[in-house]
This record gives structure tokens, sequence and C-alpha cells, in this order.
């Protein structure tokens, strides 16, 4: 009896030191296993005098029942807490401040060239594209500019090889489409064009809009009205405008148009170099040899053809004086639009 006793207490100063499942597993086999400490005691049981045998039997019996009994208790106590440690190390803190992803914008580029290309729909054009890398033929022979022509140098070409070049302007478009359709035509091509210089109004690639129509007995005066009623949408109806002599080879004849300066209001100021005037278109009436080129009939057909700078557009209208913060992607200039 003793014996049994001392078993009772030795598994509950053993069992103090039980802070795992692993720890109460291990437990449970010093005590219940095959060769655990209660089995052995059990099986003693036979070599005892049988007056003996029930009092022993019972009270073995007693001790294994509790340390089962405690055992399960255990385990209950430690797989709450197992499970508590599990919950409260995987806790999201829901007070953190979520990711926050900026919202993007328009780019003011985009933005101005989607203002021009609505006009232009409104007024019944019809949007084309062209290539940027283009061949010699389109971007200078087709347009009256053969090899060697002085012209050439009016604009600082990359090439990327002798019949190759990246586009230094949208009037190749022109070519493109009436090689390709017959007229009457009412055409604008937006896009990115290139050029081999950077300083504070240049950029090596900026944009353009190229524009034209073509049908039986288009005259100046088309021109004029369809160049005039843009301006007044695109910056506003009360700006003066001028049409200038120019030359262009495609077009003949060529005209520059200024608006009325925006900064000094015509007074003269450094950003019309004191003429009070801002040119910011190039036109003409489409050259017959350009026809030629495309087989259009030049006793039928005539037309004329404009193309505009839209970063020169988009400084007039912000009143911006460097044109490379355009690409400098700096989010404090892009923000403001
Ligand atoms: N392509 C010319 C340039 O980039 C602009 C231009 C002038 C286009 C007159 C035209 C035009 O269609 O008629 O400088």
């Amino acid at each position: 009896m003793e014996e049994i006793l001392s078993l009772k207490n030795s598994f509950l100063e053993d069992s103090k030191s039980v802070n795992s499942l692993a720890d109460l597993q291990q437990l449970k086999v010093k005590y219940l296993g095959k060769k655990g400490l209660v089995t052995s005691k059990l099986k003693t049981l036979s070599s005892i005098p049988p007056e003996l045998r029930p009092a022993s039997g019972k009270a073995v019996n007693e001790v294994k029942v509790y340390i089962e009994e405690e055992i399960k208790r255990k385990e209950s106590l430690l797989k709450q807490e197992e499970h508590k440690r599990r919950i409260l190390s995987e806790a999201i803190d829901i007070t953190l401040p979520g990711k926050f992803t900026p919202f993007g914008r328009e780019h003011p580029i985009n933005k101005i060239l989607s203002e021009i290309t609505d006009i232009f729909v409104s007024m019944g054009f019809a949007v084309e594209e062209g290539p940027e890398v283009e061949l010699d033929y389109y971007n200078f022979e087709a347009l009256n500019i053969p090899k060697n022509h002085p012209a050439r140098d009016m604009q600082d070409t990359f090439y990327i090889s002798d019949e190759v070049v990246l586009r230094t302007h949208t009037s190749p478009v022109q070519v493109r489409v009436m090689e390709r359709k017959n007229p009457p035509l009412k055409v604008i091509a937006p896009g990115k064009v290139y050029r081999c210089d950077a300083d504070i109004s240049h950029t090596p690639m900026f944009h353009q809009v190229e524009g034209f129509m073509v049908d039986t007995d288009i005259a100046f005066s088309d021109l004029k009205g369809v160049l005039e009623s843009f301006i007044h949408s695109i910056v506003g109806i009360e700006t003066p405008i001028r049409f200038r002599p120019s030359f262009f080879p495609f077009t003949e004849p060529s005209a520059e148009i200024d608006i009325g300066c925006i900064f000094c209001s015509g007074e003269g100021c450094r950003v019309c170099k004191t003429t009070g005037w801002l040119e910011i278109l190039g036109a003409g009436m489409i050259n017959p040899k350009v026809f030629e080129m495309v087989g259009y009939d030049t006793d039928v057909y005539s037309g004329f053809a404009f193309g505009m700078g839209v970063e020169r557009i988009a400084m007039l209208k912000y009143s911006i004086d460097d044109i490379r913060i355009f690409f400098e992607n700096d989010m404090r200039f892009l923000k403001q639009f």
C-alpha cells in the first residue's frame, strides 16, 4: 500500500515539471506505458498473497484511473495554451495604416493631344497613324525633299541606316494615307517624332499633330477657316491670329501661323522675343509634286496641310518655360494636371 501511495506521489512530483505536450507524452509513457510504473505494479499483483490482492488491486487501479484522468486534464490544458499562443503569434494588427498606392494621372501631353484630337474630330477629321521608324522615302523624298536638299538641314535626323530614319515629323503619314486612299480626305495624324536636339525648348522626342484635307476645290480659305476655328477652340476666341508667308518643300504656298503672345498680350516680352507673336503652326497648300508622288490628278484635286508641335501648345497653355520638364516624370509637376 505504501508503494502504491508513493507511486501516486512521485507522479504528482513529476507532473509539476510538465510544460509541454511532449513532456506530457513522456510522463504518460513513464507511468502508463507497457513497461510503465503503474503497468508493472499491476503485473506484480499476482505475486502477493491472495487475501491482500483485492485491496491492492483496487488501490493500484484507483491510482491508474487518477493518473489517466490527470494526464487527460493536463493534455487539454496544454492544448488550450498552445492554441492561445498560436493565435497571439499570428495576430494581425488592424490598426497599422494600409499600403498606399498613388493614383496615376493623364500626362499633360496626352491631355492636350486628346483636346486637339477632339476638336478636329468634331470638325469631321479622321485619325490615322504611321510608323515612328520610317523610310527616308516617306519622311523626305515623297515630301519633295530629295537627298542633299538643303531643307534636310532644317531637321536634325536620327538615321537608322541610309534608307531608314526615326521620323522627324508626322508629315510622312500624309503620303502613307494618300497612297492607300482616294479623296475626299480629311485626316489628322498625331504621334511621336524625333530630332537630334536637346535644350530648354527641344527634346529628342516630342509630339506633333499633322492634318490635311484633299478634295476637288479646296482653297487657302478652307485652310484659314479650319485653323482659325481650331486655334479659337484651343487657346480662346479672343486670341489674335496671324498668317505669315513661309517655306516648306511639301506645301506651296506655305505659311506659318502665329497667335498674339498670351504672356504679354502682344506688348512684347521675353517669351515672344518682343515681337508680340508666338508661332504655333506650319501650314500650306499641298505641293502638286506630293500629289504626283501618290498618283493623284493635280488638275482635279487640291488640298491643304498643317503641322503643329504638341509640347509647344501645352507650354503656352500652362505657362511652362522648359520643355524638358514634361519628360522628367517628377510627380510634383505631373500631379498638377
Ligand atoms: N512637318 C513640318 C515640321 O515638322 C510642319 C508642317 C509644316 C507640316 C507645314 C505641314 C505643313 O503639314 O503643311 O516642321
